[in-house]
Parts: structure tokens; C-alpha cells; sequence
């Protein structure tokens, strides 16, 4: 009767164990390992620096490579250049920390705007006002043979860290 027992017990757990893993096995490959692909980084020319102002930010648009199954093609990203008064350019993703909308400078008020929650950003990138939890994301950039290169990445909206997507 306890070896009856013992193997019911057993077979159980081998059920359970096995249900699990059908279970446990795709859900662990659908959240964890798109994080640990690499993202192939690709320098972007984002267009001539000559044509930036020292404190005059601009919004520029830079290609993504997108694939989806068979199909492979480009989408054009905004990005915002800031020349600084070094020449060197500050690039930031042209998405809105808070839910990721588009945001646009305001030359009457100094400040990156976002219509879509009226937050405000500082030309440095600070969170002024509204419910952004971080500063406007920067991008990787550099100026080579008088043309902007950016790294076009994405981030998790709303989180206090800068989480790349
Ligand atoms: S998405 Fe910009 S303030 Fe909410």
C-alpha cells in the first residue's frame, strides 16, 4: 500500500514537473533571451554638423534597419542634435521619456516640449516640469569628415532608469 502510494506521489510530481517545463521552457525564451540578443550597432549619418547652431537644437532624421520575417527594409527615426559651444554634438532619441511620444523645442521658452503630457525638458536635457521619470535619453554620436554619426536606440518609456529596448 506505501509503495502505491510513494509512486502515485512521485508520478505527480513528474507530471507537475513536466507541465512546468511545457509551460515554463517558451516563456522564459519569450522574456529573457530577446534581452540578451545583441542588437547589431550601426552608425547612422545623420547629416552635415556645419549646419548646427551652438544652442539652436534640431531635429534630424536618421534610417533604422527593420526586419520582420522575410521582409527587411528602413524607417526613418527623430533624433535631436544640440551643438555645444565645444562643437561637440549631444544627440538625443526624439521620444519622450514618459510614454514615448514625439517632442519638439520651443525657441520662445527655451525647453524640449512633449504635447502629450505637457512635460518640459531643459536644453541639457533635464526634466522640468510633467511626469517624466528621467532626463531625455542621449545616443551614442561623433563627428566624422564634418558628418553627424548616431547609434539610433531605443528605451523603456517610463521607467527612472535608461533600460535599452
Ligand atoms: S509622453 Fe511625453 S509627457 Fe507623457
Amino acid at each position: 500500500m506505501l509503495e502505491r502510494r510513494g509512486f502515485v506521489v512521485g508520478l505527480t510530481g513528474t507530471i507537475i514537473a513536466a507541465i512546468g517545463a511545457v509551460v515554463g521552457i517558451p516563456l522564459v525564451g519569450y522574456t529573457i533571451l530577446p534581452a540578451l540578443r545583441k542588437r547589431p550597432e550601426t552608425w547612422t549619418d545623420a547629416g552635415p554638423v556645419a549646419e548646427l547652431v551652438h544652442g539652436q537644437p534640431r531635429e534630424l532624421r536618421v534610417l533604422q534597419t527593420v526586419s520582420d520575417g522575410w521582409l527587411k527594409g528602413t524607417v526613418a527615426k527623430s533624433v535631436w542634435a544640440v551643438k555645444q559651444a565645444t562643437g561637440e554634438v549631444l544627440v538625443y532619441s526624439g521620444l519622450c521619456t514618459h510614454l514615448g511620444c514625439g517632442f519638439r523645442w520651443n525657441p520662445q521658452t527655451q525647453q524640449f516640449q512633449c504635447p502629450c503630457h505637457t512635460a518640459a525638458f531643459a536644453l541639457d536635457g533635464r526634466v522640468l516640469g510633467g511626469p517624466p521619470p528621467r532626463p531625455l535619453d542621449t545616443l551614442p554620436a561623433k563627428v566624422e569628415n564634418g558628418r553627424l554619426l548616431v547609434i539610433y536606440k531605443e528605451f523603456k518609456a517610463g521607467a527612472v532608469a535608461k533600460i535599452e529596448i
